[in-house]
């Protein structure tokens, strides 16, 4: 009875304490300094992955906004070319279609040589998927590794491409799209949060690798955000009506929370105050308790 009451107490009090460290960090988040590197007219180019839809395509057209001219980088060409013309006719910037898929080796050669050849200000990692298969046994073992290739290799693969250029020129910043998942290592899906930690672990250590070049290094981790992201293929199955509308944010939310963290040097950030509170749970007590009901909303139904 005791250790029922001291439990409630426990998790009652890391509540509460969530909740108000989440709005601080919210309010802090707010007074940031000029969050893009580059005067802002010098931008230089801005290199995104996974611009032909969701939060990739709303960061290019925030740093077009910005006077970046850019390089956009996917497999579906047509989208990639149709937000082009759009971004270049609205901001009068010049924007680059790269049509490539970062699975293959090949294709991310060819990207980290049009890096070499850039003024690379931004790069912006954020081609991913997920599935919805359910165990590693279960899984098909060519999309698992298609996931990994994608999220680990091609990752770090262009983060090294880009720090010749950023090193000399004592200036850039590098975006690394992750999840509030690399937080929750949940059975299903499992290479997903795992390839998702790897970012995050991967940008700390080479946040602290290059900040005396005057880089800066973020592993953004948004939590549901209404993309394209759960409509694929590999998808098939997952029911977004499961995830209550509360934690969804939109991918114009997500970008701005991220040019915001850049700008307070915070290299983990996880945007909305929301996934704070559930991020701050998983590091105390609350873990079990997060967990456990996030497995009943992917078991449920
Ligand atoms: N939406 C969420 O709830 C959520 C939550 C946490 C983290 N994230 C992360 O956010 C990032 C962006 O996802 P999103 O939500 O914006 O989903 P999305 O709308 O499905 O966008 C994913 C982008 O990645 C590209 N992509 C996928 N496979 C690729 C490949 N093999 N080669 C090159 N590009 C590829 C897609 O382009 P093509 O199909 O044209 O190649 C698309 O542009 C991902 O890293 C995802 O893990 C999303």
């Amino acid at each position: 009875m005791a250790v029922k009451k001291a439990w409630v107490w426990g998790s009652g009090t890391a509540v509460l304490l969530s909740i108000i460290a989440g709005k601080l960090l919210q309010r802090r988040a707010g007074h940031g300094k000029d969050a893009l590197p580059g005067a802002p007219d010098q931008r230089g180019y801005g290199l995104i992955t996974g611009a032909s839809s969701g939060i990739g395509a709303a960061f290019a057209r925030r740093l077009a906004q910005d006077g970046y001219n850019l390089v956009l980088v996917a497999r579906r060409e047509e989208r990639l070319a149709a937000l082009a013309g759009e971004l270049t006719q609205a901001y009068g910037i010049t924007a680059e279609v790269l049509p490539a898929d970062l699975t293959q080796a090949a294709d991310v050669t060819r990207v980290e040589q049009r890096i070499a050849n850039l003024k690379l200000s931004l790069l912006i990692n954020n081609a991913g998927f997920g599935t919805n298969q359910g165990s590693l046994l279960a899984s098909n073992l060519d999309e698992q590794i298609d996931m990994l290739n994608l999220h680990v290799l091609a990752t770090m693969r262009l983060c090294r491409a880009a720090l010749p250029g950023m090193t000399a020129r004592g200036s850039g910043a590098i975006i690394n799209v992750s999840s509030i998942s690399a937080f929750f290592p949940l059975p299903g899906d499992i290479n997903y949060p795992a390839s998702k930690a790897y970012l995050d672990t991967f940008s700390q250590a080479l946040q602290a690798e290059v900040a005396r070049q005057g880089i800066r290094v973020q592993a953004l981790c948004p939590g549901f955000t209404r993309t394209e992201f759960h409509d694929t293929e590999a998808m098939t199955g997952f029911q977004k009506s499961r995830i209550p509308a509360i934690m969804w944010m939109t991918s114009e939310q997500v970008v701005e929370d991220s040019l915001r963290c850049l700008g307070r040097d915070q290299v983990i950030c996880v945007p909305g105050w929301r996934n704070q509170l559930l991020v701050l749970g998983s590091q105390n007590g609350l873990a079990g308790l997060i967990l456990r009901v996030a497995r009943r909303i992917r078991h449920r139904g």
